[in-house]
């Protein structure tokens, strides 16, 4: 394992409380200053001579630069486990979001006797690797879910290693192979991970008050090279700091899971400022069903968050898989899809329809509003420059309501949407329409209602007729782009299609079946 030493000058330690501090491959490191978008990737490779994470695409889409992120587990629903390891992307994670974490890289599977960790001779055992450049990252998944298997006493499904691979893309071995390490090392002798341990480490490292690291000394800044060229990251620890320093700085960047804003530095190369980071502050991470729905806080990730969502609305499974890829599921956050906006995020449409409202904290206090009319143009909210998101809630599923939701791209696992859709509808006992509710994703400037679409359904039976209807009507509500991803012609297409395919699966006569009607789900069962 490399040898890792800390940073710091003396003086710097005497500031040290402000300092961040995380575990690298088991070491300690405290650092009293770093470059607020310095990514954990470029700090391995060119900092700590650790060069087994690759840097492939820079933008979280190919793995090369996987490691593993262990951290306390935050939520206040109930978890067995203190501490959670998982697959993070390094490539697109700022440095400082490490404080209080413990981070892995490929160097530390190593056993100490020198053997391959049998994740290690997994993949050659299987051929699983040709080159080589893609293997630490696919280890590096492997790694996490070998974890979280060998702490729950399973064995994973071939579905399950698909997924946990979701993230990696390897040009030469080809993934059979890959697949197989993926089984075959739970068949070696193990090797235990201990979990308490790294708990209580963690435990030590975490402290009260708030993180304030500004990118330079504070020896260089108190010479006052020039202030200006000194910026900070900001890691507040509750909502109360995270507002009184939005209120001062309302210009500075919001930081939560980063998987977006990593990629407005590494491949748009902006300078982002000060940076407010979210993800320290503890009453954003709440998560829970509550007797009024469910509260998913705007720092959860989303791995956790589909998660909950999934268990009362089932019908978002696919949507939850196909939402990128693990990596980037672990690191991103509902509240920052939301917040983003893009026309082709793909919570938007569905979060629309089952009537979810976002919650938006200032120091004039917290507001709440349907979250289609956080939506006014392209890339534009009804939001002040001072209001941090703190919050999505959704209703509980009502008893007569049918939905399902559909994402369209070129390839099943981390791609963007053509088109991405979402149908609600509430039927009485005679078939009539009480309540419909249809939005779009990739076919406006914003993620849009069909209004005119649900005016010809309303107070209508469920019927051919009244689909066929409504199909012409989308016509009106939107009028699709042209891009690299689809045609206007195929996208207009495509949402008629989508809304037609709703009716045949949720139709009260003779409803079509999930296997007939999605060929993912077909190739699962064949
Ligand atoms: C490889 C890859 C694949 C992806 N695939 C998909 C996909 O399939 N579908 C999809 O929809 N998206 C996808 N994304 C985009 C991204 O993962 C999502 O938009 C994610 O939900 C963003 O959350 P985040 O926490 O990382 O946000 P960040 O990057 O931290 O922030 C995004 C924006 O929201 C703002 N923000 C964040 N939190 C708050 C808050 N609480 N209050 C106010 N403002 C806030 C930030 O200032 C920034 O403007 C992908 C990204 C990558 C890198
Ligand atoms: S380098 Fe490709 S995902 Fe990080
Ligand atoms: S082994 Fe060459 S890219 Fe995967």
């Amino acid at each position: 394992m490399a040898q890792v030493a800390s940073n710091s000058s003396t003086s710097e330690q005497a500031a040290g409380a402000q300092g961040l501090q995380f575990l690298l491959n088991d070491k300690l490191i405290h650092l009293n200053h770093c470059p607020p978008t310095q990514t954990v990737l470029q700090y391995l490779r060119t900092e700590q001579n650790l060069v087994g994470s690759k840097e492939g695409c820079a933008e979280g889409d190919c793995g090369a630069c996987t490691v593993v992120l262990g951290e306390l587990n935050h939520q206040t629903i109930a978890d067995e486990r203190a501490v959670r390891l998982r697959a993070a992307n390094a490539c697109i994670q700022f440095m400082p979001t490490l404080d209080g974490k413990a981070l892995y890289t490929v160097e530390y599977l190593r056993q100490a006797s020198g053997e391959l960790h049998p994740v290690q001779q997994a993949m050659v055992d299987c051929n699983g690797s040709q080159c080589g450049f893609c293997t630490p990252g696919f280890v590096m998944s492997l790694w996490s879910m070998y974890l979280e298997h060998q702490a729950n006493n399973t064995q994973p499904s071939d579905i399950e290693v698909r997924t946990a691979l979701s993230g990696n893309l390897c040009r030469c071995t080809g993934y059979k192979p890959i697949l197989q390490a993926g089984q075959a090392m739970f068949d070696l002798p193990s090797v235990n991970f201990d979990h308490v341990k790294l708990g209580m480490q963690l435990n030590a490292l975490q402290r009260e008050e708030p993180m304030t690291l500004p990118s330079i000394s504070a020896a260089r800044i108190d010479k006052n090279i020039n202030d200006s060229d000194v910026t900070y990251f900001y890691a507040p620890k509750n909502l109360a700091q995270l507002i009184t320093l939005r209120t001062a700085k309302p210009e500075a960047t919001v930081l939560a899971g980063g998987t977006d804003v990593g990629l407005w530095v590494t491949k748009q190369l902006k300078s982002l400022g000060d940076i407010i980071y979210i993800g320290q502050v503890t009453e954003l991470h709440q998560l829970q069903r509550t007797d009024q729905g469910l509260h998913i806080g705007a720092a959860v990730n989303l791995s956790d968050a589909l998660q909950l969502i999934a268990k009362h609305y089932p019908q978002i499974n696919e949507q939850w898989q196909r939402f990128a890829s693990v990596p980037v599921r672990n690191a991103g956050t509902l509240g920052g899809n939301v917040a983003n906006g893009s026309p082709i995020g793909d919570s938007m449409p569905w979060l629309i329809v089952l009537g979810a409202q976002v919650h938006l904290t200032s120091e004039r206090g917290e507001r709440h509003l349907p979250l289609e009319d956080l939506y006014v143009d392209y890339m534009q909210k009804s939001m002040h420059a001072d209001e941090i998101i703190t919050a999505i809630t959704l209703p509980l599923p009502k008893p007569l309501q049918r939905f399902a939701t559909h994402k369209l791209s070129k390839r099943y696992d981390s791609d963007i949407s053509a088109v991405c859709a979402a149908f609600a509808i509430e039927l009485d006992h005679n078939n009539m329409i009480t309540d419909v509710r249809i939005a779009f994703g990739g076919i406006a400037a914003i993620p849009k209602r069909a209004t005119k679409a649900e005016a010809t359904l309303n107070d209508q039976p469920w019927s051919e007729a009244s689909v066929q209807a409504a199909m012409q009507a989308l016509a009106e509500d939107y009028a699709p782009l042209s891009d690299m991803r689809a045609s206007a012609q195929n996208r207009a297409q495509s949402a008629a299609n989508l809304l037609y395919r709703f009716y045949l699966e949720t139709r009260t006569e003779q409803p079509l079946s999930v296997s007939q009607l999605s060929v993912f789900n077909h190739e699962a069962n064949t």
